[in-house]
């Protein structure tokens, strides 16, 4: 106890040496930020600090920062810092200031988008929910009530920043905040109360006096000094709305978030790498990506309607923490590429010719003599090469070559010197504890949870009503509850006819039960349209409907009052007579959340977990625990909730999130091999299709003990637990790379001080990712025309026989190797034919 105090007690002052550190200048002109009187190229990166743990916050910074990245972005998130009302959250994942000066430690810089609207697939956009029940609010518009929470709480951030002087103006890394997200993708939808409202919003954050520039993202008229800057896959063609300010991307979409019941989607590195390299080529000086690690929507945070609980957004750091290869290594490379270029770059705007149809050289030429120059290819369909300044260069199609000194090739988006790793999850079953006292058997014990109405504080009112209103959102559940007395001469109960339960409902969810017995269920995005065929008998019949949100809306204009649940009509037809009765204005009996919920059976603690056999299973509504010991090893950690339907899951308390592997992507749409040509969108590169769209969830180590930990399920719609399992991702185990004659030499062969090329061929470069581990095998290695990718790579035509013994002889029992890409190494084994190297290897 002690010692961890005094290492607290020195961290702390360590923290505090470094944002004791000089207080910085940051204005800017019309081509960059300006720090302390110097442009700069900055090259950000978004981790949202809720979307991971505290303890993976210091590995997952080095790694941004080792990446290649000048500055962490993230937003802020009202709702997990407020969530009742002047009740403030700053601990554990919402640790702000800690985050921050983490960032700072690291020696990067921060831009804190503080919105307070977030969007972000968050749930209700960040919003808290309270918020909605304040008399006479309306959201982002020139509404009183909701001007003053908002300033209350953006005022209450850039305070608390202030007070930890985390301001650059005073010494610490945050050198720009955002105010709003997008508001002028939606403004017009508010009328003129949406201008004042934006201009309003401008003049707020600006009397803040934070000492560094204000952005609004998509805002064409964001009001001078704010800076407008750009979101998007592309952001090349974007113009800030005055010549005085830098032209600036605070959303490159790294890949796309994943939905329940959607494919995965992934964005190649190629097109990634292209678009960022033509918006430094168009004179752009800060980009973002959004997501660099996307992480994992805990607890109850992810926005909706249906956003999946994992949040990888195909960053180049995975959901676990992982860098994604080669992702992650050809943005490095690419920012190497862009750095070299700094001077010249920020020294002046560039001068832009074409080289032919589709080809676009610029070149950025200072009076001192230093020269960068951008070789675009932007045709979507054929290599070309080119001629510039005398020289020769091969240019794919969609590519862009940078030339720090005007002359050599340091980096082309299309060619890939990074080896891509390979990621296996490898299965390891649910451990019981040790000395679980439970009874042989059954690892699992249950409690049963009420169908229908349990709870003291349930309630009658005429009608269906509107779902968030009702729970506001203290929980995803709402029973809507109906008792009926059925006389017998109703039509309803003609032999051998059943009725039809009718329900609609704008979603997410619904459990129709018929006396006490699940009789139908279904999901959807804004519409459920239930036609359940059902029996009732004479006498007394209960209709409990459960109703489910999946994530509150977090985009569009009015996404506050989108709404959720059953709307009606609820209706009751007799399959035989066809006549039908609405049940829509009933007195209805109403409860919100679950009965195991008020109990905080999540936790474990309850002294009515049953443990006799025979464990229910594909029942719903059944809560399980069971105990564990962690998986062995110190990889990432994820539950395999196959062969359970959907529900919320916790680890020793903590809300792991909702769990739905029952939720399929449909089945079209998807490739393997995704075109990298031509524009991307959030629908191109799809993989997935006709799978669960998520089985694994990421449960941090943090939260795991060695042993005795506790996992509880609260199962909606009927599954096994016993089918769940542990996985734990690894990394690198197997690496592939194919590096071409026509590939640049490596980035990292250009030496920083001086620009002067100490290498001219390519290389291929391999490493193994885990630091004790060797290269154990060559598997494949062709100098020739190989094809192929990994894990299928095969000979081409033209072969120099002594590949592989080349290779084994370069590689084999160390942890990296280099091999140059030549004929003088290999030997030209096909004179005419432009040749690569593909090799595979084994780590361990
Ligand atoms: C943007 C928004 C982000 C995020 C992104 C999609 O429009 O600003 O917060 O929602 O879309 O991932």
């Amino acid at each position: 106890m002690v010692r961890g105090r005094k290492i607290e007690i020195v961290s702390c002052l360590l923290l505090q040496i470094v944002v004791a550190a000089t207080a910085a200048n940051v204005t800017y002109d019309h081509r960059a930020l300006v720090i302390d009187g110097k442009r700069k190229i900055l090259i950000s990166g978004s981790i949202h600090y809720p979307r991971s743990t505290p303890e993976m916050w210091p590995d997952l910074i080095q790694k941004s920062k080792d990446g290649g990245l000048d500055v962490i972005e993230t937003y802020v998130f009202w709702n997990g810092h407020e969530p009742h009302k002047n009740k403030y959250n700053f601990e554990g994942r919402y640790d702000l200031v800690k985050f921050v000066k983490l960032v700072a430690k690291a020696g990067l810089y921060v831009h804190l988008r503080i919105g307070p609207y977030a969007c972000a697939e968050w749930n209700y956009g960040g919003f808290p929910v309270w918020l909605h029940f304040i008399p006479g609010i309306k959201f982002r518009t020139d509404n009183e009530p909701f001007k003053a929470e908002m300033q209350r709480f953006t005022a209450k951030i850039v305070d608390l920043m202030k007070q930890e002087k985390l301001y650059a103006s005073q010494g610490g890394p945050i050198i720009l905040s955002q105010i709003e997200n997008e508001y002028g993708n939606v403004d017009s939808s508010y009328g003129s109360a949406g201008k004042s409202y934006m201009k309003w919003s401008a003049s707020m954050a600006l009397s803040l006096d934070t000492g560094v520039p204000w952005n609004m993202c998509q805002q064409g008229d964001a009001p001078d000094p704010i800076i407008n800057t750009c979101n998007g896959f592309y952001c090349d063609q974007f113009t800030p709305n005055s010549n005085n300010k830098p032209k600036m991307w605070t959303e490159n979409w790294s890949g796309w978030f994943l939905g329940f019941g959607d494919p995965t989607p992934y964005r190649p590195v190629e097109d990634l790498a292209f678009a960022v390299a033509i918006f430094y080529q168009r004179s752009g000086t800060f980009q973002n990506y959004y997501m660099y690690h996307g992480g994992t929507n805990f607890e109850r945070t992810s926005g909706g309607p249906l956003i999946s609980t994992s949040y990888d957004y195909d960053a180049p750091i995975d959901e676990y923490g992982l860098v994604r290869q080669p992702k992650w290594g050809h943005l490095r490379d690419l920012h190497k590429a862009i750095k070299l270029c700094e001077d010249a770059l920020l020294a002046t705007d560039p001068t832009v010719t074409s080289l032919g149809s589709n080809l676009v050289a610029s070149v950025y030429k200072t009076s001192s003599g230093s020269c960068a120059a951008f070789l675009a290819n932007i045709g979507t369909e054929s290599d070309a090469t080119v001629t510039f300044n005398g020289n020769s260069y091969h240019l794919p199609a969609w590519s862009i070559s940078i030339l720090p000194d005007c002359k050599n090739v340091a980096f082309n988006t299309a060619k890939i010197n990074a080896a891509t790793e390979s990621t296996t999850f490898s299965s390891q079953s649910l451990k019981p504890n040790a000395d679980s006292s439970e009874e042989l058997g059954s690892q699992w014990s249950y409690i049963k949870e009420p169908i229908g109405i349990s709870k003291a504080d349930a309630f009658v009112k005429p009608g269906l009503l509107e779902q968030i209103n009702t729970t506001a959102d203290e929980s995803d559940y709402l029973w809507y509850s109906l008792r009926m007395d059925i006389k017998g001469d109703e039509t309803f109960l003609d032999e051998g006819s059943k009725a039809v339960l009718h329900v609609q409902s704008i979603g997410q969810v619904v459990y129709a039960f018929i006396n006490g017995k699940l009789a139908g269920s279904g999901n959807g995005k804004q519409k459920i349209s239930l036609d359940i065929p059902i029996n009732l008998v004479t006498g007394k019949n209960t209709i409990d409907l459960l109703s489910v949100t999946v994530g509150l809306a977090n985009y569009g204009a009015f996404f506050d009052l989108f709404g959720a649940g059953i709307t009606g009509p609820v209706t009751l037809k007799s399959a035989k007579s066809g006549s039908s009765i609405d049940l829509s204005s009933q007195q209805w009996t109403y409860q919100v959340g679950l009965k195991g919920e008020d109990t905080n059976l999540g936790s474990g603690d309850s002294s009515e977990w049953v443990s006799k056999s025979p464990l229910p299973t594909m029942q719903p509504l059944v809560w399980y625990k069971t105990t564990f010991d962690a998986p062995s090893g110190s990889d990432p950690v994820a539950i395999d909730f196959t062969g359970t339907g959907k529900g919320i899951a916790w680890v020793n308390g903590q809300s792991i999130g909702r769990y739905w592997p029952t939720s399929i992507a449909r089945n079209n749409g998807c490739t393997d091999s995704c075109n990298y040509r031509g524009s991307y969108s959030s629908n191109k590169c799809l993989k997935n299709c006709g799978k669960p769209s998520q089985t694994l969830y990421h449960v941090p180590r943090s939260w795991i003990k060695p042993s005795g930990n506790t996992l509880v399920l609260l199962e909606e719609m009927g599954g096994d637990p016993t089918k769940i399992s542990f996985a734990t991702k690894q990394t690198g185990s197997s690496l592939c790379l194919t590096v071409s004659q026509s590939h640049p030499a490596p980035v990292d062969s250009w030496a920083s001080d001086s620009k002067i090329l100490n290498r001219t061929s390519p290389v291929l470069s391999l490493k193994c990712p885990v630091s004790t581990h060797v290269i154990t095998s060559i598997n494949f290695a062709s100098f020739g025309t190989p094809t192929g990718t990994c894990g299928s790579f095969s000979h081409g035509r033209c072969n120099s026989p002594r590949s592989l013994s080349i290779v084994r002889k370069a590689c084999v029992g160390s942890r990296s190797c280099k091999v140059e890409v030549s004929t003088r190494v290999f030997g030209d084994p096909c004179r005419s034919l432009a040749k690569s190297l593909a090799v595979e290897a084994s780590c361990s």
